[in-house]
């Protein structure tokens, strides 16, 4: 599964060498980031002239905190490739003013002149980026409030879940269906019922993957215990 969402993450940067690549965080994307680290290293992939925005970010964690999203895509990739740190962008977890920190994450979005390749995981609950099921789809960058369950499955990377911040800025639900092209990645079982949902049930703002169904191109990369609902429900 890696392996393959890595090949669609090189083949857009062989194809277009200053392309802009929509990232994520948490553990779905890892295997893929080390497969990348590994191509570069190689001399196979240049990210010299690759820009990058990603997803999300907690509010009130500055970049070099351990446990933001900033910190997480250094560790996990960035130091491994040959991309320019200025050519990354994530929301600004410090910025304590809400309304700046979405506005100007959606400036750096336009900036960078839209994304070609979004990569997304999916929660549990059916959030894509921290957007949370909800009665609208959001539009542009917001400030949003972390369901409970999303605080329960992040807390395997903090000590307690006490520690979890409870904001986050996310990238829209609009911003994200703007991208050129979209790469979802899911595995394990525990997010079988939510892909099944998702990709075959209805379009909901109670389930946020759902609006993929609408995007022209989404290609969505899963094991088999992902995909095991969704077989059986033969839609
Ligand atoms: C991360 C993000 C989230 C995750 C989702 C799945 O930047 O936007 O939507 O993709 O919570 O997380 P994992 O991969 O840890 O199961």
């Amino acid at each position: 599964m890696s392996r393959k969402a890595a090949e669609i993450l090189a083949a857009q940067v062989i194809a277009k060498p200053d392309c802009v690549l929509g990232l994520a965080t948490g553990s779905t994307p890892v295997g893929a980031y080390q497969q990348l680290i590994r191509w570069c290293r190689e001399g196979i992939l240049d990210f010299s002239h690759v820009k990058t925005v990603n997803l999300d970010e907690y509010k009130g964690l500055k970049p070099d905190n351990d446990q933001s999203y900033r910190y997480f895509m250094n560790q996990n990739l960035f130091s491994g490739i040959n991309i320019r740190l200025e050519n990354t962008h994530v929301p600004d977890g410090a910025e304590e003013d809400s309304g700046k920190a979405c506005r100007d994450y959606d400036r750096v979005i336009e900036e960078a002149g839209g994304v070609d390749l979004q990569l997304l995981g999916i929660g549990h609950d059916g959030h894509i980026g921290f957007n949370e099921p909800s009665e609208y789809f959001s539009k542009g960058t917001s400030c949003v409030t972390l369901a409970e369950r999303t605080i329960e499955a992040n807390k395997r990377f903090f000590s307690s879940a006490d520690e979890v911040p409870r904001r986050a800025y996310t990238m829209g639900i609009g911003s994200i269906m703007k991208a050129e092209k979209i790469l979802i990645v899911v595995s394990g079982e525990d997010k079988a019922e939510i892909t099944a949902k998702a990709f075959g049930g209805p379009v909901t703002p109670e389930v946020p993957a759902s609006i993929l169904q609408f995007h022209p191109d989404v290609t969505l990369v899963a094991d088999k215990a992902a995909l095991s609902k969704w077989k059986e429900s033969g839609r």
